[in-house]
């Protein structure tokens, strides 16, 4: 009988999306499983996706994507960053942050290496790897004090003859954790020392509460790495512009691997929409005002959570400094997933299980509070009810 490979079979489904189809079939819940904010993509943005398909932008682009969006993003991190780019051999636009992830992966990996992912982490990138028909062998951040940290004594006993990758995003999700420059340095170390690539997904840098002013982003990794290192980055519109739906996103890479993916590229989307790409340059030079605007609301619902859990009791949760989610853990919590299909049930709260997010995950949920006050209030408050019954 004609099958489905074994090596697809294999690539696990995503518990996030288990959960939420559950969810997606009642009324009533207040949904925060998904990693988005609510808000829609502003309005200027959506005129220039408009103007751009009344000017002609409905047909094929090159598959690095428009020469015009990458010298906007490599003024970007010129602006941003201080790092120099050349948008015609150091930047890949690709239909997506995931699909970033899939095409750098997937130029990286040979079938049966091996990929070190530091856990918990949005699935999609270990995920990937088992894609490429290689191993991800995650390894968990260890929380110490009220601050996650990086194991790097389990990183370097986790590396084998068939290592290839280091995978890392910061800031985190779930956990909101955001790489000093110190463990973004000394990662780049260990990935030099042991011969890795290092793939940092920066997809919520514009989302950071801790730098010196809203918008400030946090640090990239290309400031300290060199345009030789074995470097890639992920990057998205997703988040920064509340484009979700749009799936335009981009991966900065050493110029051999950015000249693979790009050819890659052919193969799997060819390239991101035209005249998505085109209002994605709008948003690049018009998004600020917005997104301070955006930064301020999430820090509010940042902060109105962390201190309605921080009064639960049996529950730690660090304060995230990057991202929108809280990765709370639940004293005695062994089952997140059942813990999350009671909750949902019984309050018509959703929230992601932290076993979705890998090693380490288990024991947490992740609550994104990208989300209305009117939905986040009641949701705190039954979700208090919830671990008050619970006993
Ligand atoms: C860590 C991380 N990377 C990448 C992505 C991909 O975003 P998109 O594919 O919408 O660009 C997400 C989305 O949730 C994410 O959480």
């Amino acid at each position: 009988m004609a099958r489905v490979a074994s090596s697809v079979e294999n690539v696990p489904h995503s518990r996030i999306r288990e959960l939420a189809e559950i969810a997606m079939s009642m009324q009533g819940v207040l949904r925060l499983y998904f990693g988005e904010s609510n808000l829609p993509t502003p309005e200027f943005i959506k005129r220039a996706a408009i103007s751009a398909l009344s000017d002609g932008y409905t047909f094929y682009t090159e598959n690095a994507g428009l020469p015009s969006l990458r010298r906007a993003i490599a003024g970007q991190y010129r602006y941003l960053h201080d790092v120099e780019l050349d948008p015609a051999t150091e930047i890949v636009i690709t239909a997506s942050g995931v699909q970033a992830l899939n095409v750098g992966i997937r130029s990286v990996l040979d079938p049966g290496d091996e990929a070190l992912v530091l856990t918990p982490a949005w699935p999609n990138g270990s995920s990937n790897v088992a894609m490429a028909n290689a191993v991800p062998r995650e390894i968990p951040h260890p929380l110490r004090g009220d601050r996650y940290g990086i194991d790097f004594e389990a990183l370097e006993a986790g590396v084998t003859p068939r290592t290839r990758l280091l995978l890392y995003t910061s800031p985190s999700n779930p956990l909101g954790w955001v790489a000093t420059e110190d463990e973004q340095q000394r990662l780049l170390d260990f990935a030099r020392r042991h011969g890795l690539w290092l793939l940092a997904d920066e997809v919520y840098d514009r989302l950071y509460y801790a730098g010196a002013s809203p918008g400030v982003p946090v640090p990239s990794l290309l400031r300290m790495a060199t345009r030789d290192d074995a470097v890639m980055v992920v990057q998205s519109f997703s988040k920064t512009y509340c484009m979700t739906g749009w799936r335009v996103g981009w991966l900065v890479a050493r110029r051999d691997l950015a000249h693979k993916a790009t050819q890659l590229n052919e193969f799997i989307i060819s390239h991101a929409p035209s005249f998505a790409q085109k209002a994605a340059e709008t948003a690049l030079a018009q998004g600020e005002e917005e997104l301070v605007r955006m930064l301020q609301r999430l820090k509010e619902n940042r902060d109105l959570c962390l201190d309605a859990l921080n009064a639960m009791p049996g529950v730690t949760v660090p304060e995230p400094d990057g991202a929108f989610y809280l990765f709370p853990k639940v004293e005695g919590l062994t089952d997140s997933f059942g813990f999350c299909r009671r909750l949902l049930e019984e309050c018509r709260v959703g929230l992601a299980p932290g076993v979705a997010f890998g090693e380490g995950g288990e024991g947490s949920v992740r609550i994104c509070y990208a989300a209305e006050k009117a939905i986040l209030e009641p949701a705190m408050e039954r979700l208090a009810l919830f671990l008050g019954r619970r006993g």
